[in-house]
């Protein structure tokens, strides 16, 4: 794989589940944003292909990524060779049945949690090394959800209670919020702050989870519902999270159509370290 950089301002944004209705779309507006060029993944070689070349030239040669793999992401780690200065995480799976990964995991916890936080503690070196080249933040953006709840620390992956892919779908949407809330501190923790500069004080590397909006998509139809909004009122949020002057010290934050506010979850720091250590365990 190769990213070219024909001018020191372009920054890179990689983008998960980019063959989806609503990472297409966050694929096509983060390539309308001068300073970006766009590199999309997805599990599907074909449906990948066809986002590239793109009209503008700013959709990159994409990625194959199987969000559920460690092995996959251990792979788009290692022939990444390029800086990395935005990660929109957005590709999740929920199954109307039961399915298990390869590795014989529960595939709603394989791919929209420990997926999530395996890319983020994967590609986290390589955001911060960028922010630093450039000296400004790089951005995790999680595309999570405002229909969730209900994680089940004791049983997450339906081994001792019926599957329900609504259930599921529910407490991986709550795990990623909480995870990154539990993210955004770790990394402030672990990467400091600038020490001077436009952005003294703000973090390396920022970490924010936000709703992406009501839209149709095969996802909300597993779920039993259908969207009333566009793939672009969908994006619209994913893409301002990742882009937006306004956001570029902010972190550990939870959004919705652009509004800020507080994630109950992620306050709710006991579960949050339990959680932590769960997700750890799988290794
Ligand atoms: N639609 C809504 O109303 C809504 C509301 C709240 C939150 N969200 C969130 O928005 C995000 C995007 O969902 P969407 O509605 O756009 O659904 P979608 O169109 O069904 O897209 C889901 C994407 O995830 C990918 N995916 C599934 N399993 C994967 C795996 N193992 N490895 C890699 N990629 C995988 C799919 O790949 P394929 O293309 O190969 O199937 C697809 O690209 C999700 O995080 C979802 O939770 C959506």
């Amino acid at each position: 794989m190769s990213v070219s950089h024909t001018t020191r301002t372009v920054r890179t944004a990689l983008v998960t589940g980019a063959t989806g209705v609503i990472g297409r779309a966050i694929v096509e507006g983060l390539s309308k944003v001068e300073t970006l060029q766009v590199v999309p993944t997805g599990r599907n070689p074909d449906k990948l292909s066809s986002l590239y070349p793109s009209p503008s030239g700013k959709v990159l040669r994409g990625i194959i990524l199987d969000q559920g793999s460690n092995n996959s992401i251990l792979a788009l780690t290692s022939q990444w060779n390029q800086p990395l200065h935005v990660l929109v995480i957005n590709a999740s799976a929920t199954p109307k049945k039961k399915e298990i990964t390869a590795l014989g995991i529960e595939t709603q916890w394989a791919v929209n949690v420990l997926g999530y936080h395996r890319l983020i503690k994967a590609l986290a070196p390589l955001l911060f090394q960028s922010s630093e080249k450039v000296g400004e933040p790089s951005r995790i953006v999680v595309v999570a959800s405002c229909w969730a709840g209900d994680l089940n620390l004791e049983d997450p992956e339906f081994k001792r209670r019926p599957y329900d892919n609504g259930t599921a779908y529910r407490q991986s949407k709550q795990a990623e919020r909480m995870l990154s809330h539990a993210w955004a501190i770790r990394l402030q923790e672990q990467y400091g702050t600038f020490p001077m500069g436009t952005y003294k004080g703000c973090p390396h590397v920022t970490v924010n989870a936000c709703h992406p909006g009501e839209v149709n998509t095969p996802l909300s139809n597993s779920l039993g519902f259908g969207g009333h909004e566009s793939p672009a009122d969908g994006a619209d949020t994913p893409i301002w999270v990742a882009t937006a002057k306004e956001l570029a010290c902010v972190t550990g934050g939870w959004f919705t159509y652009r509004n800020r506010s507080v994630c109950r979850f992620a306050s709710d720091t006991e579960s949050v370290r339990k959680l932590w250590d769960l997700v750890e365990s799988y290794g």
